[in-house]
């Protein structure tokens, strides 16, 4: 049941073609927001703004790997163009490629840290005219700044740690310092920095691993090396057996659904939480 509690907000979701992106920006539009959506991959992500037009929401896109160093800035020109100021930024994008540390490549450490922090970090910074400069226009001339909110995507992967996913923690535990710190340098602008750090959710990340669904890497410095140039397919997913004994450990029994995250990112990029900043909130079914 609509509250339209993003009526009149602009908002950015990176990932947004699939699963928990996906459905924020279902309610996010339903909610009321005008939203410009990012994905790599341009099949899910024009079916996602196809889906939110018919639904009578507002809706552009940008198609693009969050860490393409020129995307950043890609983004922040069309989102300029577009909306002007921005009010919401969701940092959502990303994947996993596990493996037991001592059997880890550089690249598949680089590639965590890269999509899960660096592409975060330089995001904000090139949307940081669209948001910390409209709010300190704003105060210079009114006093008042309306409130503007970021929301960056964690896991208790990152609050816990979690076998087999030693990059993925510790990029998706360099976010949770990201955005504390951001939150105090922000907060004077009226700016709400915030996480929300998913347990399993049922996603293509957290499906069974067997048949699941797959990734294409692209190295990320290919002129380093261009040997070693060619895409890597990672199988995404969980092996079926660590799945079921993982569920068991969750109070509730069973994984979240995309919509229920979606609802904890909504509050996030509400009025509901204007005097909540820098925190994480683990959303994990009560385990
Ligand atoms: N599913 C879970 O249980 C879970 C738990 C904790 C955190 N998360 C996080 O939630 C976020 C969303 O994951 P999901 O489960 O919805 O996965 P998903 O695969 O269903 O959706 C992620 C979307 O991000 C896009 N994407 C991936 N890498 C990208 C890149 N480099 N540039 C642009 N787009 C890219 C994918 O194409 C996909 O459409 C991720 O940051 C993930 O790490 C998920």
């Amino acid at each position: 049941m609509p509250s339209g509690w993003l009526k009149g907000k602009t908002a950015v979701i990176t990932g947004g073609g699939r699963g928990i992106g996906r459905a924020a920006a279902e309610l996010f539009a339903a909610e009321g927001a005008r939203l410009f959506l990012t994905d790599r991959d341009r099949e899910p992500l024009e079916d996602s703004a196809a889906q939110i037009r018919k639904s009578g929401g507002e809706v552009q896109w940008l198609e693009g790997s969050v860490t393409d160093a020129d995307f950043p800035s890609r983004l922040a020109k069309r989102v300029e163009a577009t909306f002007g100021a921005l009010d919401v930024l969701v940092n959502n994008a990303g994947y996993t490629w596990d493996k037991t540390l001592h059997k880890m490549t550089d690249e598949q450490w680089q590639a965590m840290v890269e999509v899960h922090l660096t592409a975060p970090f330089r995001l904000i910074r090139a949307l940081a005219s669209a948001m910390r400069g409209a709010a300190k226009a704003e105060l210079a001339q009114t006093s008042m700044a309306r409130p503007r909110k970021i929301v960056n995507i964690s896991s208790t992967s990152a609050t816990r740690g979690n076998f087999g996913q030693g990059n993925y923690a510790a990029a998706k535990a360099g976010v949770i310092g990201l955005t504390r710190t951001l939150a105090r340098e922000w907060g004077p602008f009226n700016i709400q920095v915030n996480c929300a750090a998913f347990g399993l959710i049922d996603t293509r990340l957290t499906q069974a691993k067997e048949g699941g669904a797959k990734f294409e890497h692209h190295p990320l410095r290919p002129a380093d090396s261009p040997a070693n140039a060619a895409p890597v397919t990672i199988e995404l997913g969980i092996p079926s057996e660590i799945r079921a004994a993982t569920l068991k450990l969750i109070p509730m029994g069973r994984p979240g659904t995309p919509r229920e995250a979606a609802g904890v990112i909504l509050f996030f990029a509400s009025p509901l939480s204007d005097y909540v900043s820098g925190q994480v909130l683990e959303v994990a079914g009560g385990s």
